[in-house]
């Protein structure tokens, strides 16, 4: 029996309306959006349009021509970043954030944007009074992750966000980790930019994700390029979303994401979360009995996301989670999870953690197979040590 517990990377399996939507796209559209007046493109629009729309249900955005689509939340946040932050700006972010977001920041420091980097809870919590404290006369926006990818710490986004606008500064959610699993309103918690990933809890295919921009925030466009319009002219038009969207769609992986978030919809987004706390809740209680366990993260499930991360005492836990693969098909993430700075915040550099992370298909007889093939694999470590 595989198992894959590694949905925080992506999400796996894709309910099967996912891959029907993909092969649909491909297969009975295969046509281009915008880029012709043939019947098979104007469908591709209409799939493109739906999308967004579907995309804006989710998340409340009353306009859903304020939502980009990007290649992943990568491209999101770094449209996101070098679209706004220039020399002079001061942002402020946390310790417990991806490279997605750290790099394209310290990218950003080397041309003048300075950045204050505030320090989480060894929980991985962030305090929202240590983010005002930081917060500058300069102060152009704060940016931080939702929920941690290593520990899952679900950040107080509102206070955030209160704060941010206190200082008429934008506030970036970073919700690689959250959307499908937290409900998200942009306008409850006055998100000004919200990237997504399209693959990880949207349960779309690689290769989607997508930037939401509030109507009063002005962005530059990172990549330049054809958008089936304003086409006489060599400036690229900062009509949304045309004008961040430059170069061919993946439509497959669009139609993929709408038909993943329309599955999230049905299934209603609390329902998965309980199912998924649930499962994290009894790896935790069937994990405590092996000695030297130590768990990161809130131990409040309340405030946590969707993984489990963790060291055995004495043993490495790449050479675990390579056990785990090895001898009992169980696919799990060990190491860094691209994140130095956060597993630095919960100490556990520089080996990292072994981090579980189950998805809306796991079940808890998957958990009690993982739970007792750690047991017997930290014992055949022991053992050869
Ligand atoms: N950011 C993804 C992870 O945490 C890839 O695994």
């Amino acid at each position: 029996m595989s198992i894959y517990l590694d949905n925080a990377a992506t999400s796996f399996p894709k309910p099967e309306n996912v891959y029907q939507a993909v092969i649909d796209a491909m297969r009975e559209v295969g046509a281009s959006p915008g880029r012709g007046g043939h019947r098979r493109s104007l469908e591709a629009g209409r799939i493109m349009f739906m999308a967004r729309e579907t995309v804006a249900g989710l998340f409340s955005i009353p306009d859903s021509s304020r939502i980009i689509f990007t290649h992943n939340a990568t491209g999101a946040l770094n449209l996101a970043l070098h679209g706004i932050l220039t020399a002079g700006d001061h942002v402020v972010t946390t310790s417990m954030e991806h490279n997605s977001l750290l790099r394209p920041l310290h990218a950003l420091q080397n041309t003048g944007v300075e950045v204050t980097i505030v320090e989480a809870g060894s929980d991985g919590l962030v305090s929202p009074d240590d983010v005002k404290s930081a917060i500058r006369s300069n102060t152009r926006m704060i940016a931080v992750g939702h929920v941690s990818n290593v520990c899952g710490a679900i950040q107080p986004i509102r206070q955030l966000s209160a704060a941010c606008h206190d200082a008429g500064a934008l506030f970036l959610l970073d919700a690689a980790q959250s959307a499908g699993y937290v409900e998200i309103d942009v306008m409850s918690s006055e998100i000004d930019l919200l990237a997504a990933p399209g693959h990880k809890g949207l349960l779309g295919p690689p290769g989607t994700g997508l930037l939401y921009v509030a109507p009063h925030v002005e962005l530059k466009p990172i990549v330049e390029g054809g958008t089936g319009t304003s086409s006489t002219s060599l400036e690229q038009p900062l009509m949304m979303p045309d004008g961040y969207e430059a170069g061919t769609h993946n439509l497959p992986g669009i139609a993929g994401l709408k038909a993943g978030i329309e599955f999230i919809l049905e299934r209603g987004i609390d329902t998965i979360m309980q199912h998924e706390r649930s499962l994290i809740t009894e790896a935790t209680k069937m994990l405590s009995t092996i000695n030297g366990i130590k768990f990161y993260g809130p131990v409040d499930p309340a405030k946590r996301g969707a993984v489990l991360s963790f060291n055995v005492d004495g043993i490495d836990a790449s050479m675990l989670a390579a056990e785990l693969d090895h001898d009992f098909d169980i696919a799990v993430r060990a190491g860094l999870h691209c994140a130095p700075l956060a597993h630095r915040t919960i100490g556990s550099m520089p080996g990292g953690t072994l981090r579980m992370s189950p998805g809306w298909s796991s079940t808890l007889e998957e958990i009690a197979i993982f739970s007792d093939a750690v047991v017997q694999c930290v014992s055949k470590i022991k053992g050869s040590m």
